[in-house]
């Protein structure tokens, strides 16, 4: 019904002009796309209810033009350790930075997202919702910071905001609608429910002698595979580890409660900790030690690397499992870079997942999906999956655009995909990869798929770099010096360059390389080529899929 109620589209109607022209700009600051989804999810919403919303990547952002932006609403994420997402760096520092515009009178609103497992929690959306207002803007709605399980708070939040920032001239303007259904009918995506998928491939792609463990796998959708493109990703929902499930029913007291344990399985995070689920734990279980150690300002360092059963050990208490609805959040689904194209492989989708194991205060820690797919995942088992669009690492447009690609370890997922959607689409640039990792012989990852692809030309030139096979760590970058003025030709020649992978270092590292290469070919100084390659990011040619 709220839906028919908006379609008298209030722009039909010029005696009421400021309904329909009530300039709404949403700025977004991504890097998963979440926050791009969400800007896009106001945009929808807000036309329809008579603004003229315009959505603008912070990648894009010119910050002098905010102040007459009308209605501001800022989306954004907060990356690794309190950082914007890579690609809003620029136009952040800028609004931080002396040189931001006065914001007198503009009416705002920020919605942050963030992940309680990290520090500084949504530190990103709170800087620009105070940012805003010391520039003389004037808030319209409290901010929301909000944790992965993002989806239901944000469509309320972005509801109640719209209401907030309608022109009080014409209160009548917020035709009630129904969220869900909002959006749906403009530009069709893929769908992105959920669906479950048979796992019809499970191989390690690295020998058995490895000190890693690479798992290729996959996926068959039995209804056709959603329409995704090489670049995109693909959410595993994964199930704890039982045993662990089990270490915490006993060490509360609650084994045998087999509801609680199935939940403790499949829905609730037991593996990360944050601030906030001590401060619940100690509020739930009333523990006076607990409550004392919250006030001591020692949780920060002391989560470091525990989690929720070191918790429990810590402070035993007998708790329901109310508590540890309350203490825990939902089990967030983790995203892996799509390894294959649909013009190659049909409807399946074929990921490569490092399992991650480590030992932490005398305890074995698992990653939740990834070994949950290596040890307790195998053919003909079921997964419930997810597709993540990502439109910001994409093949060029044009197919006789040359490619070069960056992807240490995992981080050649998406490059399998790049390459067979070139091979299949017979598509004429020039690809050259980078890959790394530690050992030729145990882990150069589908090391006879790229032979094979050198062979036909979907590959033209591939540069490795294994770091354990010889006295001195060789990384990519080290390649990307050595081959510096063959890779400044290609990018003068109109390459565009991907990298995929690890974002704490590595992804720093190619990008100092890449500077480097403009410094040390053309003669550039390092302020120039700095500048530059900041151009090949800002015009998309140079792209990152990082984690
Ligand atoms: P290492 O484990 O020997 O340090 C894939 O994980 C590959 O990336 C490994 O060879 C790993 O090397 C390497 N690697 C680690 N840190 C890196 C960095 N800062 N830049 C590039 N490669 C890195």
């Amino acid at each position: 019904a709220g839906l028919d109620a908006a379609g008298g589209q209030p722009q039909a109607a010029p005696a009421a002009p400021p309904k329909a022209s009530e300039p709404l700009t949403v700025i977004y600051a991504s890097e998963s796309g979440n926050s791009e989804k969400l800007a896009g999810d106001v945009a929808k919403l807000a036309r329809k209810q008579g603004f003229k919303p315009k959505v603008v990547d912070f990648a894009d952002l010119d910050v002098a033009t905010l102040p007459k932006a009308g209605k501001l609403v800022a989306i954004a994420a907060t990356w690794g350790e309190g950082e914007p997402p890579a690609r809003a760096a620029r136009a952040y520092g800028e609004l931080m930075g002396e040189g931001a515009p006065r914001l007198d009178g503009v009416e705002f609103a920020v919605l942050a997202l963030g992940d309680t497992s990290y520090a500084e929690f949504c530190a990103i959306g709170k800087a620009l919702d105070a940012r805003f207002e010391a520039l003389g803007g004037k808030r319209a709605a409290e901010r929301a910071d909000l944790d992965l399980d993002f989806e239901t708070p944000a469509a309320d939040w972005i509801k109640g905001t719209l209401k907030a920032l309608a022109p009080a001239a014409a209160p009548d303007n917020v035709v009630a609608v129904d969220f869900a259904r909002a959006g749906g009918d403009e530009d069709a995506e893929p769908s992105r429910d959920p669906v479950v998928v048979e796992v019809v491939e499970h191989v390690n792609l690295n020998s058995s002698r490895s000190d890693k463990e690479t798992i290729h796998l996959a996926l068959a959708f039995e209804d056709g595979a959603p329409a995704y493109e090489p670049g995109d990703s693909l959410e595993i929902y994964p199930e704890n580890d039982p045993q662990l499930v089990d270490e915490i029913l006993s060490a509360t007291g609650l084994s045998g409660d087999e509801a609680l344990r199935k939940a403790l399985l499949a829905e609730r995070d037991i593996t990360t900790l944050s601030a906030a689920t001590i401060e619940r734990f100690a509020k739930a279980t009333g523990s006076e030690d607990a409550k004392a150690f919250v006030e001591s300002g020692e949780v920060r360092a002391w989560i470091e690397g525990r989690n929720l059963i070191d918790l429990i050990e810590r402070f035993p208490a007998k708790l329901t499992s109310e508590h540890l609805g309350t203490i825990t959040r939902p089990l967030p689904p983790r995203a892996y870079s799509i390894a294959s194209s649909r013009k190659e492989v049909g409807d399946e989708v074929h990921l490569a997942i490092a399992a991650v194991r480590y030992e932490t205060f005398g305890r074995k820690r698992s990653g939740v999906a990834s070994v949950h797919v290596a040890d307790r995942i195998r053919d003909g088992a079921k997964l419930r999956v997810r597709l993540k669009p990502n439109k910001h690492f994409r093949l060029p447009a044009d197919p006789a655009t040359d490619i070069i690609m960056v992807g240490p370890g995992t981080g050649v997922a998406p490059f399998r995909a790049f390459v067979q959607e070139r091979r299949a689409t017979e598509a004429p640039g020039r690809s050259w990869l980078f890959f790394g990792d530690r050992h030729f012989t145990h882990d150069f990852l589908y090391q006879l798929e790229w032979q094979e692809a050198l062979e036909d030309g979907s590959l033209t030139k591939i540069d490795v770099a294994f770091s354990r096979d010889q006295p001195e760590k060789i990384y990519v970058q080290n390649r990307i010096d050595q081959h510096a003025a063959e890779l400044v030709e290609w990018l003068d020649g109109g390459a565009h360059f991907y990298v995929c992978g690890d974002a704490k270092q590595m992804a720093k590292d190619v990008r100092a390389a890449v500077v480097r290469a403009f410094e040390t070919v053309k003669g550039l100084s390092s302020a120039d080529a700095e500048a530059h390659v900041a151009g090949l990011e800002r015009a998309k040619v140079y792209q990152q899929d990082v984690y």
